[in-house]
């Protein structure tokens, strides 16, 4: 049997590629347009993609003079998507440094019911030193910190998502019984970084709780990642090095008690999609002539934490921090460290490579060799799916979800339509009820 793939769409502002607002392709002024959004929910869906996806960084970017990366709170944004759509998914990030649990566990558990049961949480540490400043840090916590308090964060929001039972909202007119208590519970969670008494303010869920999604890549997040998350998102450059994480990540899975299928591993491709590779790869070029320097260089030293502003662009990278020094994107500056060194690039070449996914593999081809690319990568244990991220949008999308989904489900391996109601059902990871999916194990005491 061929593998099923599974596919998200990570749908940034008109397009991935940091110049994108510039290129002819698209109309920067829909950045602020929700229809812009609503349609991107559309096509996604007509192409049976799993899900969509909106990162979220809580600061204006390093180089607001050329661009900057989130303009639309994700929550807010997806409640208006998902009035319009009613299979895809809707992944949102929220960061755990910078949230408290309930408020979190509220506003995403209020969405599950606008949506009828497709929302994931895109778990992040926020790992920039720009948001730390809007939320009274002079700097990011360290790392270690962060991932601990990701931890805990996560343990007590699941556990307010499960408080009401699936039956607890009993509306029963003639006995006048709205809920019943016994079925409601408290956490009296205390632990180091909390103290949460629950229950929460909101009814079960239609999936049960919302899909736990993860997207850091070092030691510390591949721990949390294997512990809870469901669906996981990466950067990886090589089959080799994809396999890698694939097979690092199954494993740890399997060493806190779970199934090696129970999470999903998508890497990310930014595909540049032509009728012939010769006219992907001018696209990809017409897009790198975009970028200005002086914004890529500012985005290069928040990876590395260092200012590298003043590099001289035919120069090579000097040397940098070891990962084990970074308290940032620890995972992001090994692979851009990497990238440089085995392709031997210089500063400006690094830059081009870096302008349309910060790292995450470019791909310019034909929808056949993009399509054998994916099966490729899924055939070789590198992949589950994948983290579509169009250059442009909304045209890149239509591109994938016209020209290469066709091809995928031709041979077998993508959907031909939705069989699922909810998101955990489109990546097959259980069903809709109470608790079939807990990551926890049961809640607490019962009200009452
Ligand atoms: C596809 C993808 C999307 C991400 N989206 C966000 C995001 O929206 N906000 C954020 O703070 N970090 C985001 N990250 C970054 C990671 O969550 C993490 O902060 C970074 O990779 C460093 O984590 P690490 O130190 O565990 O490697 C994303 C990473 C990937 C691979």
């Amino acid at each position: 049997m061929p593998q099923h793939l599974y596919l998200n769409a990570f749908v940034m502002g008109v397009g991935h590629h940091e110049a994108a607002w510039r290129h002819p392709r698209t109309d920067r002024h829909r950045l602020l347009d929700v229809d812009h959004f609503v349609e991107l929910g559309r096509i996604a869906e007509r192409g049976r993609l799993d899900s969509i996806f909106l990162a979220d960084i809580l600061a204006v970017g390093p180089n607001i003079a050329r661009n900057t990366p989130s303009v639309f709170e994700p929550l807010t944004l997806l409640s208006a998507v998902a009035t319009h759509t009613r299979h895809v998914g809707l992944i949102a990030t929220a960061s755990t440094t910078y949230n408290s649990p309930y408020s979190l566990a509220r506003a995403f558990n209020s969405l599950e019911h606008i949506s009828g049961g497709r929302v994931g949480w895109n778990i992040v540490t926020s790992a920039q030193a720009d948001e730390a400043r809007n939320f009274g840090g002079p700097d990011t916590p360290d790392h270690s910190d962060r991932y601990a308090r990701a931890e805990e964060f996560v343990d007590v929001v699941v556990k307010l998502w499960e408080s009401w039972d699936s039956d607890a909202l009993v509306l029963d007119v003639e006995d006048a019984v709205f809920a019943d208590p016994a079925r409601v519970h408290t956490l009296d969670h205390e632990g180091e970084h909390f103290r949460v008494r629950g229950p929460l303010n909101s009814p079960r869920s239609p999936q049960g709780r919302p899909v736990l999604v993860q997207a850091g890549s070092s030691d510390a997040g591949k721990e949390l990642a294997a512990r809870v998350a469901e669906v996981v998102f990466t950067a990886q450059r090589s089959i080799a090095d994809a396999r890698v994480f694939y097979d690092d990540l199954k494993s740890r899975a399997v060493r806190h008690g779970r199934r090696a299928s129970d999470i999903k591993i998508l890497p990310g491709i930014v595909p540049y999609i032509a009728d012939t590779e010769q006219r992907a790869r001018e696209l990809e070029q017409e897009f790198t002539d975009l970028i200005s320097p002086d914004y890529a260089l500012r985005q290069l030293s928040a990876v590395f934490g260092t200012d590298l502003t003043g590099l001289a662009l035919d120069d090579r990278l000097p040397e940098l921090p070891p990962e084990s020094e970074i308290e940032g994107q620890k995972s992001r500056s090994t692979l851009v460290r990497h990238l440089a060194t085995e392709e031997d690039l210089t500063v400006r070449g690094l830059l081009g490579r870096l302008g349309g996914g910060r790292g995450h593999r470019s791909i310019a081809g034909t929808p056949e060799q993009i399509a054998d690319d994916l099966i490729a990568w899924a055939d070789a244990g590198g992949a589950d799916g994948f983290n579509i991220m169009p250059p442009y949008l909304p045209g890149g999308l239509e591109d994938f979800v016209d020209q290469v989904v066709p091809i995928l489900q031709r041979r077998g391996v993508f959907r031909t339509d939705y069989s699922a109601q909810t998101l955990a059902g489109n990546y097959g990871i259980g069903g809709h009820g109470a608790g079939d999916r807990s990551v926890l194990g049961g809640v607490a005491t019962a009200l009452g």
